[in-house]
């Protein structure tokens, strides 16, 4: 498929066999964007864009739409291995604007149909909810179970929080292993405190910590942290990392494989494969 390729998903587009449209993308002195796409533009087009920084991309992403849209594209889709805003489900405090749904309206008036990975669907059960365009959801757990059972031997899979049940439950199932969910609260952005029962009984066991978004890492810090367990391995499906998050979690253990969603230093588990099969899924084609 044609596709305007963003910055840093090079590699991951030549892997899904993706044909990149020739375009720039590039800022005034003001930091204002310039964008300009220079292959003419097929009938199906489709953008690649992780959405990991949302707001240094949402301009030039809207601007990339808009303008296939103005050079005849009819069909865009895109790709967003990555959902932004996903945790920004709810008025938490009164006044807050829910950013997903703002978002996923925004979204909607520019593409006709979105492709992504593991979005946060906590409180939100469906991007129905908050898309008006159809949309594809696909899941890494397949991966991440066959990562562990290539690469570690008698598995514990542990989830940080109650939302985790969803795939650390699935990844057990399928790796026939056992499986923990600990209990978290969060009192602020970096906040978190973490419980977890008696790990008395997994003695000999591998810990394999499972979460599907790593931001500040404290979720998983603490998470690993009330383990207190000596073989532990991370597993994250979005290498988000803000800050020393990375720092803070290779100070726990140097085990940290990611899926690469985002490209980050840990990525060892390769998306591109379940894209490639979907791009020729007649179920997304107009
Ligand atoms: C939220 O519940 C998610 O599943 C992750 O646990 C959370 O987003 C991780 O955020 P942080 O790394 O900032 O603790």
């Amino acid at each position: 498929m044609h596709t305007i390729v963003f910055k840093g998903h090079e590699q991951l587009a030549k892997d899904i066999g993706l044909i990149p449209l020739i375009w720039e993308q590039f800022q005034f002195p003001d930091h204002e964007s310039h964008i300009r796409i220079i292959s003419p533009v097929p009938k199906e087009v489709a953008i690649l864009c992780s959405l990991h920084h949302p707001d240094y991309k949402i301009f030039p992403l809207i601007a990339v739409a808009q303008t296939l849209r103005r050079l005849g594209a009819e069909r865009i889709i895109l790709t967003a291995p990555y959902l932004c805003y996903m945790r920004q489900d709810k008025e938490f405090n009164i006044g807050d604007a829910i950013s997903s749904h703002i978002f996923g309206q925004l979204i909607s008036q520019y593409v006709d149909h979105l492709i992504t990975i593991d979005p946060h669907l906590h409180r939100i059960k469906s991007l129905d909810e908050i898309l008006t365009i159809s949309n594809t959801v696909l899941h890494a757990n397949g991966l991440l179970a066959d990562y562990i059972k290539t690469h570690i031997v008698n598995p514990l899979i542990v989830g940080p929080d109650a939302e985790s049940i969803q795939w650390v439950r699935c990844i057990a199932e399928q790796l026939n292993a056992p499986y923990v969910i600990a209990q978290k609260t969060r009192t602020g952005d970096k906040n978190v405190s973490i419980t977890i029962e008696d790990l008395s009984p997994y003695t000999g066991c591998h810990v394999v910590l499972v979460d599907d978004v790593i931001s500040s890492g404290q979720t998983i810090y603490k998470a690993a942290k009330a383990t207190e367990h000596p073989n532990l391995t991370i597993l994250a499906v979005h290498a988000v990392f803000a800050d020393n998050a990375y720092d803070l979690l290779r100070s726990i253990t140097p085990n940290i494989i990611t899926v690469n969603t985002i490209p980050h230093i840990t990525n060892g588990i390769d998306l591109a494969l379940m894209l490639k099969e979907l791009t020729t899924d007649k179920r997304i084609q107009p």
